[in-house]
């Protein structure tokens, strides 16, 4: 697998693979498909394109050539914030699923992180029903530290939403 940050150039097997994830579980994102069908090509470039600034970055995971998998790292750029990072829209796609890919991802995720001066610690909200991701963050080093009750609403449907933390300066 090669895992690597995504660019401008990237953005059409993006928008492809994001739209299948947000039609196959909706559940696992806040997003929805109607959010994002009609964005174009260049809305999606600046959307994944390394930010300017370093508060947004997506690293894609590549299955022979192709995009299978991607998450979104968000470092805020407020200064009383900027130890924390945020994990958000990680996606692989099914027929890649139980190969290592997802753990091989969040695993670069987390040493791109490292790298960043003064990070102390990573969080990301999984739903609460979602067990393949829970099992794969907790396996990580990961610990829940919160629940969400009624987080997302899905046609009338409530789900909680759990917070998880991976402290860099505890081992972890
Ligand atoms: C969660 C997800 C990213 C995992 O990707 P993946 O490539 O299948 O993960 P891996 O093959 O690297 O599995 C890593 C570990 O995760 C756990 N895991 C993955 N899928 C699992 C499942 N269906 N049930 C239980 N544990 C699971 C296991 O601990 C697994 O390790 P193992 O294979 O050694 O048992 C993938 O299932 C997915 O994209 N799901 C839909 C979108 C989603 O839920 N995103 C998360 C939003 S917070």
């Amino acid at each position: 697998m090669i895992i690597r940050l995504l660019h401008a150039e990237d953005a059409q097997a993006y928008k492809k693979l994001r739209l299948s994830a947000l039609q196959e579980c909706p559940s696992a994102f806040s997003a929805s498909y109607e959010d994002e069908v009609d964005l174009s090509i260049d809305e999606v470039a600046a959307r994944i394109q390394p930010a300017a600034d370093g508060s947004v970055y997506v690293l894609g995971v590549f299955h022979i050539d192709d995009l299978a998998g991607f998450v979104a790292i968000i470092h805020p750029p407020r200064a009383k914030l900027r130890h924390n990072v945020e994990l958000a829209g990680m996606y692989v796609d099914p027929s890649c699923r139980r190969h290592g890919l997802g753990r091989g991802l969040l695993g670069a995720a987390i040493d791109h992180v490292r790298s960043i001066d003064g990070v102390r610690q990573i969080k990301l909200g999984v739903n609460a029903t979602n067990m393949a991701a829970k099992t794969l963050y907790q396996s990580m080093g990961f610990e829940r530290f919160g629940v969400e009750p009624d987080a997302l609403n899905i046609d009338g449907r409530f789900y909680d939403e759990e917070h998880y933390m991976l402290r860099l300066n505890s081992g972890g």
